[in-house]
């Protein structure tokens, strides 16, 4: 199929060249001159595995990238994949979007026949069916025929596996009300990952399918949070919360994933997502208690964490290191990072922080100028009296006679990665 997708952030570049892998013909379409130059060259600024490869593979021939909206009309769908992020509030701001989608109705004005719009972007249903159907509906007005369809087609990728979860999701959902034509051209397009991999096709609602993905991330945040509030309750008790989560893990309605306990959740989907939500909700006269719940717990959990260095350290001009500033190991992604409330909680309390991460360091650099970043754990371990571990890196499993560099080391673990060993005041946060 010819295809054309608009935004070439991290969902749209994804989404192209995945695309452009299942045959089809991709026009990348952004605003900005240079990523499209870049795409066009082979390249992307987009650290995920398996991305640079596809693209380099199909720019020139299946992939082109564009600035000119225009070209969303000669092809035969158009995906919206333009970022919603959020506003101080917490709800979103679409105006971005918006403007993505009028310029694509009004070059889809000039086409003759049916042209399908596919919104990827993460929006709410009042804002899809309100202000985004409705702008497109308005551009494109005086098409030829008027033949204009909408669907919602929600994504699910997570950063660091975003190629294989595109290749490989476990579910796809349509969101059409029922647009026979919009259903086929979305299962046409998807086919070959239908047909080789039997994966299950929602086939639903428009509203419906802009929810699902708002439930969807809300709910793993909240299983997260309330794993993390059964851990401090496990901490309180002296008893390990990974011990008791592998076991609740083994019911298969609680499922294994996402029990890890820790520092809390970050990104740049969870934190906006349910923040959105609740947002959302309330416009509508619902004060949605769990979720809420849910971002309490997560933003009071660097502060527990803090609060178990302070029981063996007085951190007040002593030098505390902390080890890992990215959301989640894979990434130098820092949006949304506990590492940050865990930095502010260290100065507040007159700390001098070394901070070290992997790939992290230069984002966060950026909001923490003043911060000390050292270029290994080792040399932050270095004459440290504490040290917080905010991020899953492997590398730091391995970390042993460093902290030996420590005066009197105390370590408080907020991922469960490093050892508990003689010689160091070791405290983990659930366990
Ligand atoms: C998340 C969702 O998992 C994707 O399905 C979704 O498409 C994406 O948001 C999005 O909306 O774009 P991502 O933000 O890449 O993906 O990150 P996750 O791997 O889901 O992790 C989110 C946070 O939860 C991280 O800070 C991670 O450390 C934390 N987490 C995760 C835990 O603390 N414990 C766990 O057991 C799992």
């Amino acid at each position: 199929m010819n295809v054309s997708v608009v935004g070439s952030g991290y969902v749209g570049t994804t989404l192209s060249a995945c695309l452009a892998d299942l045959g089809h013909d991709v026009t990348a379409i952004d605003v900005d001159e240079e990523t499209v130059d870049r795409l066009n060259a082979g390249e992307t600024t987009i650290h995920e595995p398996g991305l640079d490869s596809l693209v380099s593979a199909y720019a020139g021939s299946r992939l082109r990238a564009t600035t000119a909206h225009a070209d969303a009309a000669e092809t035969d769908l158009t995906f919206l994949a333009v970022g919603t992020p959020a506003k101080p509030d917490g709800s979103i701001d679409a105006s971005v979007l918006l403007a993505a989608a009028e310029d694509v109705g009004e070059a889809i004005a000039e086409k003759e026949g049916y042209h399908l719009v596919v919104v990827k972007s993460t929006v709410l249903p009042d804002v899809l069916e309100d202000e985004l159907v409705s702008a497109i509906e308005a551009a494109s007005e005086g098409t030829e025929s008027g033949d204009v369809g909408v669907a919602a087609n929600p994504e699910f990728l997570r950063e660091g596996s975003a190629v294989r979860d595109f290749m490989e999701p476990d579910r796809i959902v349509i969101g059409t009300d029922g647009d026979e034509r919009a259903l086929d051209r979305l299962a046409e397009l998807y086919q070959p990952l239908i047909s080789d991999w039997d994966i299950p096709v929602v086939e639903t609602g428009r509203r419906e399918a802009a929810m699902i993905k708002y439930a969807n991330n809300t709910f793993l945040a909240a299983k997260v949070s309330l794993i993390n509030d059964i851990g401090n309750v496990c901490k309180a008790f002296g008893v390990d919360a990974y011990e008791v989560a592998d076991a609740i893990g083994l019911d298969s309605r609680i499922s294994g994933e996402f029990l890890r306990s820790g520092v809390g959740w970050g990104g740049s989907c969870f934190p906006k997502d349910t923040a959105a939500l609740v947002a959302g909700a309330e416009s509508v006269g619902y004060e949605p208690a769990m979720v809420q719940a849910a971002i309490d717990l997560n933003d009071r959990q660097p502060e527990r964490l803090l609060e178990l260095l302070d029981r063996h350290v007085d951190v007040d001009g002593e030098r505390v290191a902390v080890l890992g500033l990215a959301f989640k190991p894979g990434t130098d992604d820092v949006r949304g990072t506990r590492a940050k409330p865990v930095i502010e909680g260290l100065l507040e309390r007159g700390a001098e922080v070394i901070a070290y991460d992997p790939r992290a360091a230069e984002a966060m650099a950026e909001e923490f100028p003043d911060v000390e970043y050292a270029d290994s754990a080792a040399a932050a371990l270095e004459g440290s009296r504490g040290a917080v571990v905010v991020t899953a890196w492997p590398e730091f499993a391995g970390l042993d006679a460093e902290f030996d560099a420590m005066a009197d080391p105390v370590v408080v673990d907020g991922r469960r990665v490093v050892e508990r060993r003689e010689g160091i005041t070791y405290e983990g946060l659930t366990w």
